[in-house]
């Protein structure tokens, strides 16, 4: 999503309460009577954290601003200074990954060795092999480590030049009768607007089985540009191969971020800014060929450093990230790009024809290929991860979201209804906001649709809150929520507020979404802070339609051990 200004805001927001097409694509706008009452009077700065924070600091975007204590300070030598990572596990495969970091004047091959074990202390290796890698590939290190039993967690260390990386822990998916599925869902990281205790309080949920991470992991912005907590490197926007690169190693010198993945797989999707602000296929909001180069250039740019820094398995060479992870009967993952692959413009002027048919959010093969999988999948649970909401809001033409394309989701709705496929729950990031809801046709119409019983929803929808990244100042939500929520009958429960992440707990009988977040302002401060738990909503096979429920499921008692921390 991209930087909403006040000042843009406050453009995009109408007489009527409407906000024009195109406008928002960052937290839903509120209506007009909420926009100006609580922004009036401001000062006028970003509608970001600089201005929620309450405080607002100067000196981003100088080395003294990136070596904040804890989540930056860097004080750890090695070759191994991006820590390690897991990614995408099948029931005999999972990726792992790491980079090394060669002193000063070195270049050339560096052959890495890897082992896999059973236990946190090596003692029998279940696999092991060698990777070589060089500049060519930025001195990543990716691994599909394979034959592996199911259901199982693995811990996995690397060696080269004589040092040994730190000790990741991993999970292969199980097989057959799977009984229970925890994942963490998370997005939406922006550096400069705060510290990932997200991320650090994940790393000691040691029950999970995933993290699900639904992109925006990196934000392209320069240092205050979005922001100014933090400051990043490099100190510009980025836009070359080597920017992106130089991202992505600045991300994983956060140790919140590293601690995370040391201790669980990764699934990860991208959203926009591993790109460009409002990205799509063609083109990116914030993307002027006429002084920035050809888009296609930063495109793959920007694909090639994600596909060398993250965890994820390259699925058939072209870059694709679309795929299907499976979790014994129990679950179906599929995870879609809705933000690139195939996606059409957001917007076509002002009066953009929503409702042409040809109109695609997925393009044509991914949208076959994932209504396919939906159609035919045999699991309980069809799990959908995918960035943009799929829920209608009405109120505010997020054309950014599925909003923008309703020919499309009619054509996904069509075929849970008629095709009578049960049990799909769709995973959401990017708007920086926490929503629980029904998905079903026609919200509005009273005849189709009832809230009390679920009579007509098809499925339903979870979208997590940012880890750092802003949603609504707090004197916004409370007259927007009133206006809102009484007009959206298909909404559960939102949080336009705060941040925090989604546990999903994943049983035969049950899958249940709660949502745990920190005070607002928490992720301000680099001191560590603690998360609480916010709401519940499950459902149950056949239903298609959320309850809520009083308390989170309780945390898995046979948690395998910890990875050893890193070391200082
Ligand atoms: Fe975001």
């Amino acid at each position: 999503m991209s930087t909403l200004t006040r000042r843009e805001l406050l453009q995009c927001v109408g007489a009527s309460g409407l906000v024009a097409a195109g406008c928002s694509d960052d937290p839903v706008a509120p209506v007009a009577d909420a926009a100006t009452s609580d922004l009036g009077g401001g000062a006028d700065a970003g509608f970001d954290a600089g201005a929620d924070a309450g405080a607002v600091v100067t000196d981003a975007g100088t080395d003294a601003a990136r070596d904040i204590p804890r989540a930056d300070a860097e004080t750890r030598s090695g070759i191994f200074l991006h820590g390690v990572a897991s990614g995408d596990p099948l029931a005999d495969a999972v990726i792992l990954w790491t980079r090394v970091t060669l002193p000063e004047g070195m270049t050339g091959d560096v052959a890495v060795t890897w082992e896999l074990s059973r236990t946190v202390d090596f003692a029998a290796v279940a696999a092991m092999g060698t990777f070589t890698t060089n500049a060519a590939r930025d001195y990543t290190v990716k691994v599909d480590a394979t034959a592996l039993a199911a259901g199982t967690t693995f811990y996995y260390r690397f060696r080269a030049n004589g040092m040994t990386s730190p000790v990741g822990r991993t999970r292969t998916a199980g097989t057959g009768a799977v009984d229970r599925l925890r994942l963490a869902v998370v997005s939406c990281a922006s550096m400069a607007h705060g510290f990932f205790h997200t991320y650090r309080a994940l790393a000691g949920r040691l029950d999970l089985d995933a993290v699900v991470h639904l992109g925006d992991y990196i934000y392209e912005y320069g240092s205050g540009d979005y922001g100014t907590l933090r400051g990043y490197d490099p100190p510009t926007e980025i836009r070359s191969l080597a920017d992106y690169r130089r991202r992505h190693a600045h991300y994983k010198r956060d140790a919140d971020l590293r601690a995370a993945h040391q201790q669980h797989p990764f699934i990860t999707v991208w959203d926009d800014h591993e790109f460009a602000d409002n990205s799509w296929e063609g083109g990116a909001q914030k993307h002027d060929p006429a002084t920035e180069g050809a888009w296609a250039d930063r495109k793959a740019a920007a694909e090639q450093a994600y596909f060398e820094w993250m965890p994820i398995r390259e699925q058939q060479g072209d870059r694709r990230i679309y795929r299907r992870l499976q979790f014994g009967s129990l679950v179906d993952l599929v995870m879609i790009d809705s933000r690139i692959w195939g996606r059409q413009l957001q917007t076509v002027g002002m009066n953009p024809p929503f409702n042409d048919p040809a109109r695609t959010l997925l393009g044509a093969a991914q949208e076959q290929w994932f209504l396919g999988q939906i159609m035919t999948s045999t699991a309980r649970w069809k799990l959908v991860g995918q960035q943009v909401m799929m829920g209608q809001l009405p109120q505010f033409l997020n054309t950014d979201a599925w909003d923008g394309y309703p020919a499309a989701r009619s054509r996904f709705f069509a075929l849970l209804r008629t095709m009578m496929v049960n049990d799909v729950v769709v995973l959401t990031g990017d708007i920086h906001s926490s929503w629980a809801m029904d998905l079903t046709e026609t919200p509005t119409d009273t005849a189709a649709y009832d809230p009390a019983t679920g009579r007509g929803s098809l499925a339903v929808e979870f979208v997590t809150p940012a880890i750092t990244s802003p949603g609504f100042p707090p004197g916004v939500v409370t007259n927007a929520a009133n206006a809102l929520l009484p007009s959206n009958r298909h909404m559960k429960y939102w949080d336009l507020v705060r941040r925090g992440y989604v546990i999903l707990d994943v049983t035969p009988t049950r899958l249940q979404g709660a949502f745990f977040h920190y005070e607002h302002g928490a992720t301000f401060a680099p001191e560590a802070a603690t998360d609480t738990f916010s709401a519940a909503w499950s459902t149950v096979p056949g239903r298609n339609h959320l309850e809520r429920d009083t308390m989170a499921a309780a945390a898995r008692a046979d948690a395998p051990a910890a990875a050893p921390a890193e070391s200082a």
